[in-house]
């Protein structure tokens, strides 16, 4: 078995859960795969979603990784049982990690969740949340618009000031007490500055902002024990395979916050 921790998602956003877990354990070699060919998953089925999620896992379980990390919520909220079954080693998702860190961030109680059309129809979110508490009140919300203003690097932009506005708008006349919003995707992230901004517009009480992606590490620490001084040891190797290499060179630094040393094409 090597060290690597296999990471995917249906596409280049996934690297916003990277770029957490090479902030937080800076020497873990990561295997890290992107199945743009197929993206986006936000979309489909979730039959469809939970074929291609195993073609994925099997190709990092073949490169025989210690952990996998289900980067991407649709496939974490409609495959995540079936990708723990055929696992011999931890399969981590993000609906559960994004559930509980909202629990812990919210006083009232009432929490909203931001993810594609495919999560929120899962209702993945909403049973785990008030699996741990059946007294919390849950609304969420697709913002399908969001993951081509992160592509397209315009995720600080007037644009994505207006698109949340019209998202959250429609979120906060359902429920006038929400006071945490998870951003159940992986390319929520890059919008995390503009819907804090939105919020506060929106409303008078603070709104707390709870990113799957670093209650997805947290998580993973719990098999990877303590977090790393990145001085001890050089930086732990990154690799990233692609279905399809177009423009995965140029959008992976907006997520990475890096830019890539090697790309390889696969196919699954
Ligand atoms: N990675 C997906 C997610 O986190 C967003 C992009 C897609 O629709 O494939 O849900």
């Amino acid at each position: 078995m090597t060290q690597a921790i296999g990471v995917f998602d249906s596409g280049v956003g996934g690297l916003t859960v990277v770029r957490e877990l090479r902030q937080r354990f800076p020497h873990e070699e990561i295997h890290y795969l992107g199945d743009t060919a197929r993206v986006p998953y936000g979309t489909k089925s979730p039959r469809t979603v939970e074929r291609y999620a195993l073609t994925c896992q099997e190709f990092l379980l073949e490169k025989r990784v210690k952990l996998v990390m289900v980067a991407c919520n649709t496939a974490s909220a409609n495959a995540l049982p079936a990708l723990q079954e055929r696992a011999e080693v931890p399969v981590i998702g993000a609906v559960h990690p994004g559930a509980l860190a909202a629990l812990e961030a919210t006083r009232s109680g009432h929490i909203a969740v931001l993810g594609t059309l495919g999560t929120v129809r899962s209702g993945a979110y909403e049973a785990a949340i008030c699996e741990r508490d059946p007294k919390a009140s849950v609304v969420t919300r697709a913002c399908p618009l969001f993951v081509p203003l992160a592509e397209e690097g315009w995720g600080e932009t007037d644009i994505a000031k207006l698109t949340a506005r019209r998202y959250l708008s429609e979120l906060f006349q359902a429920d006038g007490h929400v006071d945490t919003i998870v951003l159940g995707c992986t390319h929520y992230p890059l919008l995390r500055d503009v819907v804090a901004e939105v919020c506060e517009e929106l409303c008078s009480a603070p709104v707390r902002i709870v990113d799957s992606a670093a209650a997805m590490v947290s998580q993973a620490s719990l098999h990877l024990g303590a977090e790393e001084t990145p001085l001890k040891r050089p930086a732990g190797a990154l690799r990233c395979s692609v279905t399809d290499a177009s423009r995965m060179e140029e959008l992976a630094p907006r997520f990475l916050g890096e830019t890539l040393d090697s790309l390889e094409l696969v196919d699954l």
